[in-house]
């Protein structure tokens, strides 16, 4: 299992914080946002993690994450998506890191609580997504259960009411993503929506969608991020990383005073 983690897009919602930066490398209480997603995909045991990014991005995510992993045997690597044409893009442009393999992907502005090793390690085929009741369902991906809880419709921001499930951003696929990824037309917003990927496997019969029980947040609007950052804290989140994770940052942090010790002298 490959992990993806998207991390491009322009973030305009955010502006004028993203003037400066990327949105998942803003603080979420006392790290960085990106640290969120790659927790969830390293605690699941994902060792080879391609990150994609905005090019006015690229050096700033590769001062941090470009060597931090290394002797822990977690290898990330780079790609640039020139602009945002949408979700499903990361598996064209992932297509040759993808491999013909399974892969997770996970959105770098999406931080949840649960851990989905169990998800990610048991998984065979087709795809897996994962559903949360909300307050909120049109500002989503929106999936709609029959009866039985089985997945009937699934829609990207639904203008009418269709159900309360929105769809977060940690989605499992097979090996045929990426050709069907690359035959998905854009949508009315120009973007190769993800949710054509979902429909692909639903009208296959070859989708699972199973409940998030746990915290999800999509930090992506000024309250969305100081609630992230609330609820991190008040939840002990970053208490329950990886201690890879944790370790990597502390060291990458001594690395840091180091240098700016260096250039007081
Ligand atoms: O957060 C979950 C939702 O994410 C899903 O329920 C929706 O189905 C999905 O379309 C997406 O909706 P958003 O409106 O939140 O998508 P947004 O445009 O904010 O992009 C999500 C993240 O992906 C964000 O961190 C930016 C990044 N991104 C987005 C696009 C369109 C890219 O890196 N490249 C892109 O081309």
């Amino acid at each position: 299992m490959k992990g993806i983690i998207l991390s491009g897009g322009t973030a305009t919602r955010l502006f004028p914080l993203t003037a400066t930066t990327s949105k998942q490398l803003l603080p979420v209480y006392d790290r960085q946002m990106i640290f969120y997603p790659l927790n969830t995909l390293i605690k699941a045991g994902i060792k080879d993690i391609l990150m994609i990014v905005a090019p006015e991005h690229s050096g700033q995510y590769l001062n941090l994450l470009g060597s931090i992993f290394e002797k822990y045997d977690i290898r990330i690597d780079f790609k640039v998506q020139k602009s945002p044409k949408g979700l499903a893009e990361a598996f064209v442009l992932g297509e040759e890191f993808i491999d013909n393999g399974n892969v997770t992907m996970i959105l770098g502005d999406n931080i949840f609580e649960d851990d989905f090793s169990e998800d990610i390690k048991n998984f065979k085929s087709g795809a897996k997504i994962f559903a949360k009741k909300v307050a909120d369902p049109e500002r989503s991906g929106v999936v709609k259960f029959d009866e039985n809880n089985k997945a009937i419709q699934i829609v990207e921001k639904p203008k009418e009411w269709i159900s309360d499930y929105a769809i977060p951003g940690l989605y499992i696929y097979d090996n045929q993503v990426s050709s069907v990824a690359k035959k998905v037309e854009p949508s009315e917003r120009g973007e190769k929506e993800i949710t054509s990927l979902h429909n692909y496997y639903l009208e296959k019969e070859e989708l699972e969608v199973s409940i998030v029980d746990g915290v999800w947040l999509d930090a992506g609007t000024f309250d969305s991020l100081l609630e992230a950052g609330n609820v991190v804290k008040e939840k002990e989140i970053y208490k329950k990383f990886d201690p890879v994770i944790n370790q990597a940052i502390l060291e990458f942090n001594e690395e840091l005073k180091v240098m700016a010790k260096k250039r007081l002298i």
